[in-house]
């Protein structure tokens, strides 16, 4: 699909079809009022039959009307005119994409630029939340070995902006809504792959694919078992133990050489290519999810695409900690001491809480890059789903400012987080009395546990920690990786930028 922004005269545009607003009780946008009028009425006395009233997602396609060129209109309901929220503004455009699919339309234009969505209402804002719901609600999996062909016609997506003073702006958020959305797309690719395809070594790959493309301003490096032993990082290479796929921690370095750049953000990963609990395996009942268990790693990738696409002026490191866990006689065993990286030991408890132990070697690993910023990201505790549910990931910081400044990247782009705090009397619920640290806590809080367990090792840098396990993937009909929360990342890095162009 090819996005194009553009101040159009609707009445004379050759198009497949035009897309238009209408409100609760049958208002007209401004858009297709001046069509109505083109028409001589013609819509609005189809209207007047009363097959659409303007509630959110209502749909009705018009043949034949007078005085316009286009082959056909495509009303959609959008509610209350004065205010859309984000999330019924997917709904909407997900009932226009059902009629889309089942047209032979291959050009369309959206002219939805003066339609009044909450939170940032201004035509960057709108032009973001049109490209990314489009291609959301277009997205497919890829089918493996499937013979049935991508039979999608539209190929030639325009945006109408309906004030020629907000090209320049509309133009931007073109850009940076291309990005984002190759970002999205890539990881929710990585992230629906089996895990027998997409092991450790297949991230490697993906990685080393990055590096061919976007050679000007990336370097990599892939840090295989061997390395990791020379490195002392145990309690990565402990979880690996059980598996034939071998661990790699793939590592992406984005600089621009042309521009000295101050600070320096890490991202990592939590990649569990697979993840069976290990030794102290999980109920085989919806094991299958734990594919998804690399969507940390998988959103990592996807950000350093966007910023790749973009040629960012920053620093990012983002860090694929790609390992799979299972069970087996060299699997590492509950009752086990781990020597981690950082030199501090760690009692094995349950062998299904390793996710902490790629992550706190991987995080004392990224001390070399003397970071001003570390975020991992990780589907890390069931804990978590239960705490804030399929909609809300988990964030924890050690660092009050870096705390605000994703939650407002989580605001501007209703990618929602909510903070949880990093309490230091839970630290008590890791206590060993063999070494510094166990594994896993009592039963209660579990994701505040987790994250304390990480605090430990992220002691030299701010550091903020986002729990994805409920918001990384869907586990309905539909299931399938979400691709979150790469638009909130992505907007934390934007907002980096001091004379960044909104
Ligand atoms: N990958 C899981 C967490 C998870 C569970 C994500 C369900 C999404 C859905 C993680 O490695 C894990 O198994 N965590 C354990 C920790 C426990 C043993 C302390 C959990 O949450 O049960
Ligand atoms: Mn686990
Ligand atoms: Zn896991």
């Amino acid at each position: 699909m090819n996005f194009f922004v553009k101040n159009c005269l609707l009445e004379q545009e050759n198009t497949d079809c035009i897309i238009l607003a209408i409100f609760s009780s049958c208002e007209f946008s401004e858009s297709l009022h001046d069509l109505n009028k083109c028409s001589d009425n013609y819509i609005s006395s189809l209207v007047k039959l009363g097959d659409i009233q303007g509630k959110i997602g209502e749909t009705l396609l018009l043949y034949n009307i007078p005085n316009i060129i286009s082959k056909r209109i495509l009303l959609v309901g959008c509610g209350n005119k004065n205010k859309i929220h984000k999330s019924d503004f997917k709904k909407i455009i997900e009932s226009s994409t059902k009629v889309l699919k089942k047209l032979a339309v291959k050009n369309v234009i959206y002219s939805f630029s003066e339609l009044i969505i909450d939170v940032n209402n201004n035509i960057y804002w709108i032009i973001r939340v049109l490209l990314l719901s489009i291609e959301n609600s277009f997205y497919n999996i890829l089918k493996i070995n499937s013979v049935k062909k991508n039979n999608l016609n539209i190929n030639h997506i325009t945006f109408n902006v309906l004030i020629k003073y907000d090209l320049h702006h509309a133009q931007v958020s073109l850009k940076h809504s291309l990005a984002i959305s190759h970002g999205i797309q890539s990881a929710k690719n990585l992230s629906n792959l089996p895990p027998n395809i997409c092991n450790p070594l297949y991230l490697s790959y993906e990685v080393k694919k990055l590096y061919k493309k976007y050679k000007k301003n990336i370097t990599i490096e892939i840090i295989d078992m061997e390395q990791m032993k020379k490195l002392g990082m145990h309690a990565y290479l402990a979880v690996g133990n059980g598996a034939r796929n071998k661990s790699f921690m793939s590592i992406i370095k984005y600089s621009r050489k042309d521009i000295i750049t101050k600070k320096t953000i890490v991202l990592v990963g939590k990649g569990l290519t697979f993840d069976s609990g290990g030794i102290s395996i999980k109920p085989s009942a919806n094991m299958h999810y734990m594919k998804y268990d690399m969507c940390g790693a998988a959103a990592v990738y996807g950000i350093l695409i966007m910023v790749a696409e973009l040629e960012l002026p920053l620093t990012i490191i983002g860090i694929l900690s790609g390992c799979e866990n299972m069970p087996g006689s060299q699997a590492f065993r509950p009752g086990d001491v781990l020597t981690t990286m950082s030199g501090k030991t760690v009692e094995i408890l349950n062998t299904d809480a390793e996710g902490r132990l790629v992550l706190c070697d991987s995080l004392t690993y990224v001390e070399r890059f003397a970071p001003d910023i570390v975020i991992d990201i990780a589907t890390l505790t069931g804990a978590c789903v239960t705490a804030l549910g399929e909609s809300i990931s988990g964030l924890f910081s050690n660092n009050q400012d870096l705390e605000k400044q994703l939650y407002l990247a989580s605001q501007q782009t209703n990618d929602q987080v909510w903070s949880l705090p990093l309490v230091s009397e839970y630290q008590k619920k890791l206590t060993s009395n063999i070494a510094d640290f166990s594994n896993t806590g009592t039963s209660s809080a579990g994701a505040i546990t987790a994250a304390c367990f990480l605090s430990n090792f992220t002691k030299k840098y701010k550091w903020a920690h986002l729990d994805i396990a409920g918001t990384a993937w869907t586990s309905n009909k539909k299931s399938g990786a979400t691709g979150r929360p790469v638009e909130l990342l992505c907007q934390f890095l934007l907002n980096q930028l001091n004379n960044y162009d909104e």
